[in-house]
């Protein structure tokens, strides 16, 4: 049977992968309130389409910082794609390249910078830092990956400590040893390679004042991953960062926080236009890429689709989710009467009271 939706993936994914593999892809924080909440709350808001527009072109591409997107459908950043497929982040990246959308590399990658781009060298790459304790560190993975050609610094804000995720203690998940399989720190490099034994898995000395610093380290513009309120977005405006993405990491760090979808609008209000904002979490269709393009984000990045399709059928895999959102974002967009991204405003949805 052909693969024809995300969730057609998650199931043949679910019969492929280890228990314990499948656990951490899937896993959520404590109760996984958040977790469900996030696609849940997609499913609140209805569309409310316009007709008798001529919608026999349709076109879907925009821009994120200034670079050109095929759609505003991306990649966010998941650690160990070794889990789901050999060549990992590799295949992702060649895949994005094909798709004509941004990837965000992962600090715990399983493949190294530079076989990431070497796989796919004209693919647009962002990279995540989750910001380490060791100071050289962090300016050597910066450094490194503005050289090879990383458009955008994506900190990640949100995981001062690791959350509870119940299953991965159940399956006795070590995260030492899965630490052992990123390869990020290591280079062709010899002066630059560093055993990946030093990377932290989680940063609670990381704060407001150190942004000034990453910022003197880089002309890269900086997003903020895991902001969900209007305090910290004003912050962020405060400390001329270039970007939020709203996150809630998929529900895997603090549970009981609102749905990505939910915290958007009032990031977006509180950012006033002053800079880009994005979302990840839960989205699964085209008709929810719509309602977040709807409340304010400029793109839209997918965490679990990815690695569903990657353990399905590696890059051909990623490909198949990246154009079956694409193609299921068009048709909501047809439907709904909007020509390009620019026609995609608030007056498209109604927020009900399911
Ligand atoms: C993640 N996420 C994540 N985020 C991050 O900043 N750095 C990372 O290394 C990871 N690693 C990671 C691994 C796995 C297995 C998952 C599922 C998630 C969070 C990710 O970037 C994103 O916020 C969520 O996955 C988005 O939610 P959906 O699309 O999975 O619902």
């Amino acid at each position: 049977m052909p693969l024809v939706c995300l969730t057609d993936f998650q199931a043949q994914a679910r019969e492929r992968l280890p228990k314990a593999s499948w656990d951490f892809i899937e896993g959520a924080a404590d109760e996984g309130i958040t977790m469900r909440d996030n696609m849940a709350a997609f499913k609140k808001i209805r569309l409310r389409p316009r007709y008798l527009k001529d919608v026999s072109q349709v076109d879907t591409g925009t821009t994120i910082q200034g670079e050109a997107i095929s759609a505003p459908i991306c990649i966010a950043p998941t650690a160990l794609h070794c889990i789901a497929w050999p060549d990992g982040e590799m295949s992702t990246a060649r895949a994005a390249q094909a798709a004509g959308v941004c990837y965000i590399t992962s600090t715990y990658a399983s493949c190294t910078l530079e076989d990431i781009v070497a796989s796919a060298p004209s693919g647009l790459r962002w990279f995540q830092l989750l910001v380490q304790p060791d100071w050289q560190l962090n300016k050597q993975l910066i450094q490194r990956a503005e050289s090879l050609g990383f458009k955008a610094l994506v900190v990640s804000v949100d995981v001062p400590v690791i959350g509870k995720r119940r299953d991965d203690l159940r399956n006795q998940i070590d995260l030492k040893a899965n630490i052992k399989l990123c390869k990020i720190l290591q280079s062709p490099d010899e002066a630059k390679a560093v055993p990946s034994s030093l990377l932290a898995a989680m940063n609670a000395f990381f704060c407001w004042d150190h942004i000034p610093w990453l910022q003197s380290l880089t002309r890269l513009p900086i997003i903020l991953k895991g902001i969900l309120t209007r305090e910290d977005a004003e912050l962020a405006v405060k400390h001329n960062v270039q970007g939020i993405l709203v996150s809630n990491h998929g529900g895997r760090q603090l549970d009981e926080v609102p749905a990505s979808i939910d915290a958007l609008a009032e990031v977006v209000a509180a950012v006033q236009g002053r800079m880009e904002v994005y979302l990840d979490g839960g989205v699964r269709t085209g008709n929810d890429v719509l309602k977040a393009l709807a409340l304010g984000a400029k793109c839209i990045f997918l965490g679990r689709p990815i690695l569903w399709g990657l353990t399905c059928k590696g890059e051909k895999g990623v490909e198949e989710v990246l154009n079956i959102l694409k193609e299921e974002f068009r048709t909501s967009m047809t439907l709904t009467g909007c020509r390009s991204i620019a026609e995609i405003n608030r007056d498209l949805i109604q927020l009900s009271r399911l």
